[in-house]
């Protein structure tokens, strides 16, 4: 085992940005603060969130109903303020880029334009580890189609005896009746990053839509989205975009479906922003990802998600990728000789901060207490048997890693 002595040598080396950000004092162990591995669930708060935040609640104290185009971040146009950092975050143009609602609304949103169903092509992809809501969604969208959600959605599994996907057998599956693949760009279980660009490839050579959920993509690992002519995408802002529980989500649609005839549900906020008050009858969508807006923006939500997208768009997910990468593997070393077997690929250009344990001889809920309330270690349980790790490369630290492989090696034995 690393001494922490060398944890700390390694932190002085290639330090993070935990000072931006407020960490949670430890239930228990020997440090003040928690080591924090539960970022894949929700991220930690930026300490810029909280004066950010303040300031947009004041303006509406200071000008009621004037805030919408007198406050010093207008709240009319205010979404507008996400859409370049969070269209660079996913390697996306800006007029494809919108944050909006929650991930699974967002995903149903998305299916009425492109899950659009033929006798013949009406069955929709999906791993079988998905997340249940995206299971949930897909199957309600397929009984709203008058379709049987057992024959017409197709759950992928890992071989016996495997715990990831392989890209060729996904590919494999995608037949002629698949109408729409709609996988988790970072399964939220395994840990596993999907070959996107390669799925989405055979997707399309296959006659099917290709979507994305990227909630534990966004933040975790650099997309391109456009460049991988990905149809659409969702994701949350709450994990590894530290926007806060139930954060607004963002949607991604490609440019070559922007401004076409392809339905969409509409509210006030599909219309050309120019026209809103001219109260006409029918909208007059732009051509841009906005036009999948129904409602107006929620201000004081968007706040915590554009201060954060702002932190990554000043550092950059590529740079957060490499530190990412260092910290991850640190961990999984420290990781080899403990007793739990590691379920996420041990390839690194498979996986992205996050690293999955399998648990035997105790419920995966009993050890993220004890490493809780025994050593200041927060750790996610999946139960019955994963516990999820995620060394965050904004916050986490190599000291972090060495607390947790240190308390799982005590548990354990
Ligand atoms: C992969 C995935 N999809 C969907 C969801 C559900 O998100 P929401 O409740 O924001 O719709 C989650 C939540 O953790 C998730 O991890």
């Amino acid at each position: 085992m690393s001494t922490e002595a060398e944890a700390l040598k390694l932190d002085a080396a290639d330090a993070g940005h935990r000072d931006l950000f407020d960490v949670p004092p430890a239930q228990g162990g020997d440090y003040p603060e928690v080591a924090y591995f539960a970022g894949n669930s929700l991220g930690l708060r930026p300490k810029a969130t909280r004066a950010e935040l303040l300031e947009d609640l004041d303006a509406w104290a200071a000008l009621g109903v004037e805030g919408h185009l007198d406050a010093a971040r207008p709240w009319l146009p205010y979404h507008e303020l996400l859409t370049g950092p969070a269209s660079r975050l996913v390697g996306a143009l800006p007029s494809e880029t919108v944050v909006m609602n929650s991930l699974t609304v967002n995903l149903h949103l998305l299916m009425v334009s492109f899950y659009r169903p033929t006798r013949s092509r009406h069955r929709i992809v999906i791993e079988d580890a998905a997340f249940p809501s995206d299971s949930y969604a897909v199957r309600s969208q397929v009984a709203f189609h008058g379709y049987d959600a057992e024959d017409a959605v197709i759950r992928l599994r890992p071989r016996p005896g495997e715990d990831s996907l392989r890209t060729s057998d996904v590919v494999e599956q995608l037949g002629g009746d698949v109408a729409l693949v709609l996988l988790g760009g970072v399964n939220y279980l395994t840990g596993e990053l999907m070959d996107i660009p390669t799925i989405t490839k055979a997707g399309h050579a296959a006659g099917a839509v290709v979507g994305w959920d990227l909630a534990h993509a966004a933040g975790n690992v650099p997309l391109a989205l456009h460049e991988w002519d990905v149809d659409f995408a969702a994701w949350c802002s709450y994990k590894y975009l530290n926007s806060g529980p139930g954060a607004l989500a963002g949607a991604f649609v490609h440019e070559r479906h922007l401004g076409t005839d392809l339905p969409r549900f509409e509210g006030w906020w599909s219309t050309e922003a120019a026209t809103r008050f001219e109260m006409t009858p029918e909208s007059r969508p732009p051509a841009s990802a906005d036009a999948w807006q129904v409602s107006n923006p929620p201000i004081f939500s968007m706040s915590p998600v554009r201060t954060s997208l702002e932190l990554f768009d000043k550092i950059g997910i590529e740079t957060l990728r490499e530190r990412s990468l260092r910290l991850t593997a640190y961990l999984a070393k420290l990781l080899a000789p403990v007793p739990l077997q590691v379920i996420t690929p041990s390839d690194p250009a498979r996986r992205g901060a996050q690293l999955s344990l399998r648990v035997s001889g105790m419920r995966a809920g009993e050890l993220s207490r004890r490493l809780r309330f025994g050593y200041g270690v927060i750790a996610d349980a999946r139960e019955p048997d994963v516990v999820r790790l995620a060394p965050v490369p904004l916050y986490s630290t190599y000291h972090d890693c060495w607390r947790a492989a240190t308390a799982l090696a005590e548990v354990m034995a």
